[in-house]
Order: structure tokens, then C-alpha cells, then sequence
């Protein structure tokens, strides 16, 4: 299959976007996909309605039909449709977060086929912010299922040029919006238990939650490498986010993370592996490695999240065998961070 590839501006949605944006609608109401941006990852969308779209969207992936798919809507009004009665809770959210990088589960209504949600009951929904996905949401009809546009297991794509890596030629188009604004999936809070539960840490934090709704619980599977529970989302008991190479995280006092990640670096080396480095501003031109990647300042969480997935993706353009991160902070949107490079390390932490 030929899989089209479009650039549009965000900021300039000008008549040629506009029809583009059309064009990527009707394919997706024919039952196609479509890569496109949020705000979060790129998303790969399907007709969440359609159930042949869904089973599309597994294959294109290689995603196993077991981890449900998050709806994408445009209008508040549009949850009535998809689901079976809406919470005041679910109301204050969404006033208060959409559109944003908040997704929610609730019970399903018939309407939403089984494909999409992996076979369970309830549906995950959310309003992503970004103008091309909302255009896009409206002219496909309403209502786009999509999961991150990676193959399954590899890193989120942040920019088009890796949903164009992963899915070139077994999807129908992709739409290339630039890099994404904040570089983690969203946070899903499942709103079905008695006291609401979030199952992936993201931007909006439980204290934000909390703040609009009250007493919220974490999945205790989020951060905890020990825990034999099984994790409520069941997109996270999979392997993911991860690079080709072997990646540890070290943590530490700075001065003997960089001198332990610097002697590895030198053994590996030795026997002629190519080695990477997740740093930050103020270790950066300590380390030694054939790639080193600065996320940031350490206190710039926001920062840090929007160039994760992107350095993993590129240790994987450069043919990077082992790798060392340093550890982060895990308050408030640190816990997405760790959450994402604990798996993308295969929960591989060495504590100095
Ligand atoms: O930011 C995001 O959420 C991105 C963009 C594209 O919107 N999407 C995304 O989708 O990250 P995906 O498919 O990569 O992750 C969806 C997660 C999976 O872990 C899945 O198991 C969980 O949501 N999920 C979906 N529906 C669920 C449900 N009904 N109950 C529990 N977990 C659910
Ligand atoms: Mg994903």
C-alpha cells in the first residue's frame, strides 16, 4: 500500500490544510488510517465505530487485540453516544482538562464495538488538543480509535518521521504536524471504580485530579518494579517503549552515577559496542559515550518528557547496543517519566 504524506502547520491551518484534513477524514470514514498529531504522540486512527477499522489498526501495529484502543472526540456533547451514562465526575474532568492530555474510561454503550475496546465493557476517551487531530476528529465523523502510531513494544513517536519508520506502506496516510508539544501519552483515570484510579501516569497529575474531583487512587503497578499484580490497563503489562539496545537507568549521588556510567561505558566500549548516555544540563560533558543525549535541566520536567521517546528513537537511528539514563525525580510528571523509561529499561535500575 502507498501511504501518503502531508505536512501541515498547526498555527496555519489555510485552505490546502483544510482539504487535506477532508481527504484524511473520508479515508478514515471508508475505513482507512491515518497517523496524525496530538498533543501527546502521534495517534493512528481508525473509525472507532467501525469494527473492521479497529482490527486494522492491531495488524498495522502488530499490537496484540487484547489492549484496548483510546477514542478520540471533538465535543463534549459526543460522550452520550459512546457511552453508557455520563458521571458528574466525568463532566467537572473534562471541563476542566479537555481538550487535553486526559483520558477516561466508563462504561461502554453498544455503539462501541468490541474490536475497539479490546473486548472489555468499558471504553477509554479523550479530547486531545491539537487543532489538526480536532479538524481531523470532525471531517472522520467523530469518533477516531487510536492508539500511539509505533509499532508495538518501540518508543512513542513524537515526530512523523518515526510513525513513517513503523508504518509506511501498511497505513494510508500520514499527516505531518511537527514535533509534538508535550512528548508523553496521556494520563488515563478510570472513572468505573468507586474511587476514580489513574492506570498511566501523564501530564495532568493525581494532584491536579484531586483538586477537580476529590480523592483519586494510583495503580499501584505504575512505578513498582516488585508488584506481581496485574496492571489495570492492559497496554501496560506489555514491554514498551523500548529502544533495540539494552538500556539501564543508574541513580545516585551525580559525581558516582557519572563515574559508574562512564567505567561501563569504557568496558563496553572495550568489546566494541556502541554506547549512549540520557543526561542533563548539568552532567552532559562528563560522560564519555559515543552518543550522549541532554534532556534538559533536571528541574525541567516538562523538558525531559518531550525529549525521552525522541532520544530512545535515536539511539535506534544510530545503532546504539547499550545505554545508560540517569534517574529522575518521580513527583508530579516525573512519575510519567519514570514510569516510561522503567519500562523502557525493563525495570533495569542500578542504585549507587
Ligand atoms: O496520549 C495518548 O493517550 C495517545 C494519543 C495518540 O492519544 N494514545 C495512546 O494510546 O497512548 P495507546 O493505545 O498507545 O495506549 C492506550 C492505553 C493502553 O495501555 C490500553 O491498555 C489502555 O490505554 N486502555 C484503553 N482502553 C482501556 C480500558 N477500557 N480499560 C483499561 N485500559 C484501557
Ligand atoms: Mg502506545
Amino acid at each position: 500500500m502507498e501511504t501518503e504524506l502531508v505536512v501541515i502547520d498547526e498555527e496555519n491551518i489555510n485552505t490546502e490544510a483544510e482539504k487535506a484534513i477532508n481527504h484524511a477524514g473520508e479515508i478514515i470514514k471508508r475505513g482507512g488510517l491515518v497517523a496524525f498529531p496530538t498533543e501527546t504522540v502521534y495517534g493512528l486512527g481508525g473509525d472507532a465505530l467501525n469494527p473492521e477499522s479497529s482490527r486494522k489498526i492491531y495488524a498495522a501495529k502488530g499490537r496484540p487485540s487484547d489492549n484496548p484502543l483510546i477514542v478520540h472526540i471533538a465535543d463534549t456533547e459526543d460522550l452520550k453516544l459512546i457511552t453508557e451514562d455520563v458521571s458528574e465526575t466525568a463532566v467537572k474532568l473534562a471541563k476542566a482538562f479537555w481538550p487535553g492530555p486526559l483520558t477516561m474510561i466508563m462504561n461502554k454503550s453498544d455503539k462501541v464495538p468490541l474490536e475497539t475496546t479490546g473486548g472489555l465493557g468499558t471504553v477509554a476517551i479523550r479530547m486531545p488538543n491539537n487543532k489538526i487531530a480536532l479538524e481531523l476528529i470532525k471531517a472522520s465523523g467523530g469518533y477516531i480509535a487510536a492508539p500511539s502510531a509505533n509499532t508495538s513494544g518501540r518508543p512513542s513517536p513524537t515526530v512523523a518521521r518515526y510513525c513513517v519508520e513503523d508504518l509506511s506502506g501498511k497505513i494510508d496516510m500520514i499527516i505531518d504536524g511537527g514535533q509534538v508539544g508535550i512528548g508523553l501519552e496521556s494520563t488515563i483515570v478510570d472513572l468505573t471504580s468507586d474511587v476514580p484510579m489513574i492506570l498511566r501516569p501523564g501530564y495532568i497529575t493525581a494532584d491536579m485530579i484531586e483538586k477537580v474531583i476529590g480523592k483519586v487512587s494510583i495503580d499501584k503497578t505504575i512505578i513498582d518494579s516488585s508488584s506481581t499484580l496485574k496492571p489495570k490497563a492492559p497496554g501496560m503489562k506489555y514491554k514498551h517503549y523500548a529502544p533495540k539496545g539494552v538500556l539501564t537507568i543508574v541513580s545516585g549521588p551525580q559525581d558516582k552515577v557519572v563515574e559508574f556510567i562512564n567505567a561501563e561505558t569504557e568496558k563496553a566500549k572495550a568489546e566494541g559496542k556502541k554506547c549512549g548516555v540520557i543526561g542533563t544540563d548539568s552532567t552532559i560533558t562528563l560522560y564519555k559515550a559515543d552518543t550522549i543525549k541532554n534532556l534538559g535541566k533536571r528541574d525541567d520536567e516538562n523538558a525531559i518528557a518531550h525529549e525521552l521517546f525522541k532520544a530512545l528513537r535515536e539511539f535506534d537511528d544510530e545503532g546504539i547496543d547499550v545505554m545508560f539514563s540517569e534517574s529522575f525525580d518521580d513527583s508530579g510528571i516525573g512519575m510519567a517519566i519514570m514510569n516510561r523509561l522503567l519500562k523502557a529499561a525493563g525495570h533495569n535500575v542500578i542504585v549507587l
